[in-house]
C-alpha cells in the first residue's frame, strides 16, 4: 500500500488493460464501506465474487477520484438515494466514486470483455451491471435497484467515443468532470435563467473546485462580477487562480461589493448562508444550494430569512432537461468544448496525491471527511493492487 504525491500534475495514467480474450480469475470482491450511521467509522470487507446472470457485465473499477464531493454523497446518502447506487450489507455504504473501469467479464451479447469505460463506481474492486441500451458511445447500467435513481449517475461512457476523453488527462477526468459538469450546468442555468445579468456572482467555498471550474466559466464569458467567498486560509490560493473578480474572507460577507446579486452556495454554511441573504436581501435575484463542503455548519433555515428561498441544485434535473432539448450527445458535445480548455487550465495549479490500497483508501476518506483539504491537491486512488 502506498501514498505518494506526484510534483507533476499530470503525469501519464496506469493502464491495466488485460488482453480482451482471457478469462478473469474469479476471486472475491473488496469494499470499502462506511457505516451509514457515524461516517468516521469504516472498513474493508471481502465479498465472494457471484457467478455473472445472463445479460450481466463484471466490471474491474480501476481507479477513482476522491473529493469533498464524495464526503457530500456520504453525507446524504440517505435523503438523497445515494446509498442506493451500489448497496452494500445492512448498516452500511458504499461511497459513490467517478472513475475508470474496464469490463473484465461479460454475459452480455452486445458488450464484450476489455471495453473501457468512464462513469459512476462503487469504491470496491469490482462491479456487476447489467447493461442495456449498448451502443458504440457506451451503455447504461439497468439493474433493477438502479432503475428509479436519476438517469445521469447510470451511464457509462465508452473512452473512444468520449469527447471529452483524453488519455491524458484521465486523472483530471476521474477528479474534476463531476464537478465542471455540475459548473458547466450552473453557468447553463445562470444563462437560461436571465441570471447573468446580476451585477455579483457570490459563490461560496470558493477555493474549492465546483466553485472555481464555475468562476473559470463566468470568467470565460467576461462576467467581471465574480466574487468569490473563501475562508481566510484559502483566501491567497483562491486569489492566485485568476478566475475571481474578487475574493472576500467569510468574515467580510457584511461589506460586500452592492448590486443585484446571484448566490451560489458551495459551502452549506448556515452562518454564510445567512449573511449573504441578509446583504443582499431583495437585490439577491437567486440563491442555489450546490453544495455542503462545511457540512459540519449546515442549520436550519429560519423563516425570516431575507430575500428569495434557497432553491436546491440538482444537477441530474438540469442534465434531464437539457438531454431533453439537446439529445445526450448534444450536451455532451457542447460540455467537452468548455471542458478541454478548463483542464489545460487546471493543469497549472492542480496536484494530484496517487494512493492505492485500503489504508491510502481510508486515509484520503477521513482526511477529506474531517476538512483536511489541501484546495490545490486531490485524491487519485485505486482499492486494490492489481497484478500488471
Ligand atoms: N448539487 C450538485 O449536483 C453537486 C455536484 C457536484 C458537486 N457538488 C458539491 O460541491 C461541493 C464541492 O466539492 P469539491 O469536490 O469541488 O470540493 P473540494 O475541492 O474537495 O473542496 C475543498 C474545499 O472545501 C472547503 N472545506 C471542506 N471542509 C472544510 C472544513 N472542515 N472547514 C473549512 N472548509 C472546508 C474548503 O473551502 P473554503 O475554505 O473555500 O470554504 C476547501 O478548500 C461538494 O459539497 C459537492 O457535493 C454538488
Amino acid at each position: 500500500m502506498n501514498a505518494s504525491s506526484t510534483g507533476q500534475p499530470y503525469p501519464p495514467p496506469p493502464r491495466s488493460v488485460r488482453p480482451a480474450g482471457r478469462r478473469r480469475v474469479r476471486s472475491a470482491r473488496v469494499d470499502f464501506l462506511v457505516a451509514k450511521d457515524d461516517l468516521h467509522r469504516c472498513r474493508v470487507a471481502e465479498a465472494a465474487e457471484r457467478e455473472l446472470e445472463p445479460g450481466q457485465a463484471l466490471l474491474s473499477v480501476d481507479a477513482f477520484g476522491l473529493s469533498a464531493n464524495n464526503i457530500t454523497y456520504a453525507m446524504f446518502g440517505e435523503a438523497m438515494s445515494y446509498w442506493s447506487f451500489f448497496p452494500a450489507e445492512e448498516g452500511w455504504g458504499r461511497v459513490p466514486v467517478w472513475g475508470f473501469a474496464q469490463v473484465i467479464d461479460s454475459r452480455h451479447d452486445s458488450l464484450g470483455r476489455g471495453a473501457r469505460v468512464y462513469g459512476y463506481l462503487p469504491p470496491s474492486s469490482t462491479l456487476t451491471v447489467a447493461p442495456v441500451r449498448v451502443g458504440e458511445h457506451g451503455f447504461v447500467d439497468g439493474s433493477p435497484h438502479r432503475a428509479a435513481l436519476p438517469a445521469a449517475y447510470n451511464s457509462y461512457a465508452r473512452v473512444e467515443a468520449d469527447p471529452s476523453y483524453d488519455p491524458r488527462h484521465e486523472y483530471a477526468q476521474m477528479l474534476l468532470r463531476p464537478l465542471f459538469f455540475t459548473s458547466w450546468l450552473i453557468d447553463d442555468f445562470l444563462d437560461d435563467g436571465g441570471l447573468l445579468s446580476a451585477d455579483v456572482v457570490v459563490i461560496s467555498s470558493a477555493s474549492c473546485k465546483t466553485a472555481s471550474a464555475l468562476a473559470f466559466l463566468l470568467a470565460r464569458r467576461g462576467h467581471g462580477g465574480v466574487l468569490g467567498l473563501t475562508s481566510s486560509r484559502g483566501a491567497e490560493f483562491t486569489r492566485g487562480l485568476g478566475v475571481y473578480g474578487e475574493v472576500a474572507s467569510y468574515e467580510e460577507i457584511s461589506s460586500l461589493p452592492g448590486g443585484r446579486a446571484v448566490f451560489i452556495d458551495i459551502a452549506g454554511d448556515a452562518g454564510v448562508r445567512d449573511a449573504v441573504h441578509d446583504r443582499y436581501r431583495e437585490q439577491l435575484a437567486h440563491s442555489a444550494v450546490v453544495g455542503a463542503t462545511h457540512h459540519d455548519k449546515m442549520g436550519q433555515l429560519p423563516e425570516s430569512l431575507p430575500g428569495p428561498r434557497p432553491a436546491f441544485f440538482f444537477a441530474p434535473d438540469r442534465v434531464a432537461k437539457r438531454a431533453r432539448e439537446w439529445g445526450r450527445e448534444g450536451l455532451e458535445e457542447r460540455i467537452a468544448e468548455a471542458w478541454h480548455p478548463y483542464v489545460e487550465w487546471t493543469g497549472g495549479w492542480l496536484q494530484i496525491t496517487h494512493g492505492s490500497g485500503a489504508e491510502a483508501v481510508e486515509r484520503a476518506y477521513l482526511d477529506l471527511l474531517d476538512g483536511r483539504i489541501d484546495p490545490a491537491r486531490a485524491h487519485v486512488l485505486t482499492l486494490t493492487t492489481r497484478p500488471p
